[in-house]
Formats: structure tokens, C-alpha cells, sequence
């Protein structure tokens, strides 16, 4: 039997944050239940950020609001402080993700912040998420490369992943936030994060700027990473990271996934529509 490797659905939040025409929530709606039906077991739907930093989110609650819950899947929602939490599980988010950065430059970028004080802070949002009994994912961003920093040494991602560790996050997705990341130097991160957290606890979010991310995959694979985030269409890049593409196209993954073997529990007729869906959103 061929093995099961996740493809975690991150379009409706990573793919469409960065686009600059504001998107109907009710399109927003009409995707995620179109995902709803294609076989995923998490779809990130919507974050809880600043609308005052990413506009095209400030729909959130409307959006997981208005969306049809299928059994068996979960909606996440990203999180950057207690009030983004409370949020996202006011809305009903079924997990919440805590989203640090490797480099210095991308966390004062994204979260107005230094790593340190980015931690303090989703140290209250994973404290309250426990009292609560809600799931945290963590993400750390820029593992390979930072638009502001450079190249970012494989010590300093896993340094990070140590910490979203400590705050009980259950999975830790590492993001080639500009897609700049080259398989060797993916494999010398993960070779030091594996080091603090099992391969069962992580996660690959490529993107695919230097169209490399699914070589990427193939080398996360082969150090036993079987989740990864995806977008359909290949939605994405992040606003606070200058030259980023989309994430890999979740149609894409899917079919090299299964061409070499795994098996996605996906229905590739329905990421099809997904994905023709999401693509007829971009640019506006
Ligand atoms: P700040 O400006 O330092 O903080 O932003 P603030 O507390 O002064 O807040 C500014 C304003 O936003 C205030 O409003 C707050 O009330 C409000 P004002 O008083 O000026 O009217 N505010 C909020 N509103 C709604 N929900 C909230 C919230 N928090 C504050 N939760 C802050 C700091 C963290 C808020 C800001 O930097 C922020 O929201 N950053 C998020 C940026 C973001 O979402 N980036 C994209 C996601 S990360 C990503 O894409 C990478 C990833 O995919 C992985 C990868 O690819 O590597 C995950
Ligand atoms: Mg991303």
C-alpha cells in the first residue's frame, strides 16, 4: 500500500493574503467549501492578524462564519497575538497557528517585532490556547533565505523550532518564505531541526519562486517529512516578503506525490475546480 503523505491547504489564507483587489468573503466561502470536498484534512481558512497589515484578511470572521464545516476536516487560523486569538476561536477555528520568523529582518517585517519579542508573545497565545484546549501549530518562516537578512544559518531555525517546541506547538511548518531555498541547503536545515523535533512534528511549506520547491519536497521526503503546505493554483506570497511567488500549487504536489508512489486521499477532480477557482481570484 502506498504511503500517506498530507497535503495541508493553506490557499485560502497564504494564497490569498497578498492579493491587492479586496476579495468578496463570499468567494472566499465559496473555495474553502469547494476544498471542503476535496479530501483534506486541515484547510487553513483565515487569519486573525492586524487588518491594518494585511487588508485582504480582515474578513476573517465572516469568512469562517459562512463556510460549511465538513466532518472530519479542520479549519485553522493564524494568530500573531491574544486578540488574533481570541478571534480565530471566537470564530470557531478548530486550531490556531503561531507564525515566527528564523531572521531578524522578516520578523520585524511581518510581526513589528524581534524574534524574542515575537515568542513572548505567542507565549500568551499558546497559553491561552491551552487553557482552552485548542491545537497550536507553529510555523517559522525564512529557514533558508530572508529578503532583508540574506542566507540564514540552519543553527537559527532550529533554535526556533526549539522554542514553538517548548510552547507545545504539535507541528512546526518550516517556510522557504521566497522560494530562494536550493535542496542542499534545505537538507543542512533540516539536518539541525531535526535535531530538536522528530520529522512526525514537521512540516514542508515550499514556495516556488525559483520553481525548486518540489525538489525540495523530495529531499524533506527523504528525511521522513510527510506534511506539506500547499496552495491551490499556486496562490501566495507573502506582503511582507518582497519577490515571493506563490506557494507550490497543491494541483502540482499531488501529482508528484502520487506519481512517485504516495497516496493524498485527494480527489484531483475537485483540487482541479479548487484551483481554477483560485486562479480566476488573482489580479482582479
Ligand atoms: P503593530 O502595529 O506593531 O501592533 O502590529 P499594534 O498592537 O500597534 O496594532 C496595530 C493596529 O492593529 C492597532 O489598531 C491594533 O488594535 C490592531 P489601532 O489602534 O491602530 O486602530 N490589531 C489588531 N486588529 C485585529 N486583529 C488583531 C490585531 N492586533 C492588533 N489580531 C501585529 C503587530 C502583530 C498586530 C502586526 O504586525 C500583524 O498583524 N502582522 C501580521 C502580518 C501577517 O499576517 N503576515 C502574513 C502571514 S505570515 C506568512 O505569510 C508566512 C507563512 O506563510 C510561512 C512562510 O511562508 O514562511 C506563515
Ligand atoms: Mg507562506
Amino acid at each position: 500500500m502506498s504511503e500517506y503523505v498530507e497535503i495541508f491547504e493553506v490557499g485560502p489564507r497564504d494564497g490569498l493574503q497578498n492579493e491587492q483587489r479586496q476579495i468578496p468573503a463570499a468567494d472566499k466561502i465559496a473555495l474553502i467549501d469547494t476544498l471542503s470536498r476535496a479530501g483534506f484534512r486541515r484547510i487553513e481558512a483565515a487569519s486573525f492578524v492586524s487588518p491594518k497589515w494585511v487588508p485582504q484578511m480582515a474578513d476573517g470572521a465572516e469568512v469562517m462564519a459562512g463556510i460549511a464545516r465538513a466532518p472530519g476536516v479542520r479549519y485553522a487560523a493564524l494568530a500573531p497575538n491574544l486578540r488574533g486569538y481570541e478571534g480565530a476561536r471566537d470564530a470557531g477555528a478548530d486550531e490556531v497557528a503561531i507564525f515566527a520568523s528564523a531572521s531578524e529582518g522578516f520578523s520585524k517585517a511581518n510581526l513589528n517585532a524581534s524574534i524574542t519579542e515575537s515568542l513572548e508573545r505567542f507565549a500568551v497565545v499558546a497559553k491561552a490556547a491551552k487553557a482552552d484546549g485548542m491545537a497550536v501549530r507553529g510555523y517559522v518562516s525564512c529557514v533558508t533565505d530572508c529578503p532583508f537578512d540574506g542566507v540564514v544559518p540552519p543553527s537559527d531555525v532550529a533554535r526556533v523550532v526549539a522554542s514553538l517546541r517548548a510552547l507545545g506547538c504539535y507541528e512546526i511548518s518550516l517556510g522557504d518564505t521566497i522560494g530562494r531555498g536550493t535542496p542542499e541547503a534545505v537538507d543542512a536545515m533540516l539536518d539541525a531541526v531535526l535535531g530538536e523535533a522528530d520529522a512526525a512534528a514537521l512540516a514542508g511549506h515550499f514556495h516556488d519562486t525559483s520553481g525548486r520547491a518540489l525538489d525540495n519536497v523530495d529531499v524533506a521526503l527523504a528525511r521522513g517529512l510527510r506534511v506539506f503546505d500547499a496552495a491551490v493554483g499556486g496562490l501566495g506570497g507573502c506582503p511582507y516578503a518582497p519577490g515571493a511567488a506563490g506557494n507550490v500549487a497543491t494541483e502540482r504536489l499531488m501529482a508528484h506525490l502520487e506519481a512517485n508512489g504516495h497516496a493524498t486521499g485527494l480527489d484531483a477532480a475537485i483540487v482541479a475546480e479548487a484551483a481554477a477557482m483560485a486562479r480566476a481570484m488573482r489580479g482582479g
